[in-house]
């Protein structure tokens, strides 16, 4: 069972190696580079402090800008960053996360994430190798992995005997990846929520809408509160100031169990938003 501390706000969740990681984050997927640095600002004083980038995103510049200027003490924030698909591999995984570090402008990571899979590759192995090596040698508090599937999270933790502390994948209301989750939690790993919003497709659910209006509250804090109860880390994207501000303030309500029964029964076989592991 992930340890959540409740105590505090955000909650703050305990990952299988004692790294604490704020369970509600900022994402900043498509929010291009001179974009990035107001938003993470934005969302630093409102009191984020899990800021989620992606050497894909193109914007890992603008987030250490961000970082730098904020005045708040490395060790309250949490920082994660994924290494790309091309550089997978032993050594291009060292290298590739030196030039995170130095285009963040930081001299330790908080979280270290494999960004896909890529099975046919044939490279995830030595890329968590090195991601171990980083993580021993004190670069790296915490790694894992992202969009990883359930055969690949048993073959990496059997050849490796490491279990990764986060998986992050697409989870949200059309797509709640049960099994998956299941399985995470049964090997102590903890599930993190990318596109919690469905890139904002679930915002107009009926189901949601009424929810939200039982509550009076947005349709975004309705599901953003729902990740919370369900013991996801979540990390909503938003470019605007007044969204951003309403994603963090989810914690002065709380869903019923028969609400959060109303959102689990909007799972759908299709609801998938982004790329499928197994062929990305
Ligand atoms: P924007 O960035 O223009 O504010 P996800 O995190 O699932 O990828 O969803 C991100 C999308 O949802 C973006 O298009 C973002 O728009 C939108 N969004 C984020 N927060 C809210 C909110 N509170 N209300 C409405 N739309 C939102």
């Amino acid at each position: 069972m992930t340890a959540i501390d409740t105590s505090v706000t955000p909650p703050v969740v305990t990952l299988n190696d004692g790294v604490r990681i704020p369970q509600l984050g900022f994402g900043v997927w498509q929010v291009p580079d001179d974009q990035a640095q107001p938003a993470v600002e934005t969302a630093l004083r409102d009191g984020y402090r899990n800021i989620d980038t992606a050497r894909i995103y193109g914007n890992e510049v603008g987030v250490g800008r961000a970082i730098a200027g904020s005045g708040i003490a490395r060790d309250e924030l949490f920082v994660t960053t994924k290494l790309w698909n091309d550089d997978q591999g032993y050594d291009s995984t060292l290298k590739a996360f030196d030039a995170s570090l130095e285009r963040l402008g930081l001299d330790y990571l908080d979280l270290y994430l494999i960004h896909w899979q890529q099975v046919d590759r044939g490279a995830y192995l030595d890329t968590f190798r090195a991601f171990q090596k980083l993580q021993a040698d004190g670069r790296v508090r915490s790694i894992g992995v992202s969009n990883f599937t359930q055969p690949t999270l048993t073959t990496l933790i059997d050849t490796l005997g490491q279990v990764p502390s986060i998986n992050q994948i697409e989870v949200h209301p059309y797509f709640q990846q049960r099994a998956l989750h299941a399985f995470d939690v049964e090997h102590g790993i903890v599930t993190e929520a990318w596109s919690p919003l469905g890139s904002g497709a679930v915002l107009g659910d009926p189901a949601i809408g009424a929810i939200a209006a039982e509550l009076g509250v947005s349709p975004a804090q309705v599901i953003l509160r729902w990740d919370i109860q369900k013991g996801f880390v979540t990390i909503p994207k938003s470019v605007t100031p007044e969204r951003i501000a309403q994603n963090f303030d989810i914690f002065g309500f709380e869903l019923s169990e028969e609400q959060i029964a109303r959102i689990d029964g909007l799972d759908r076989a299709d609801g998938r938003t982004g790329p499928n592991p197994d062929t990305f």
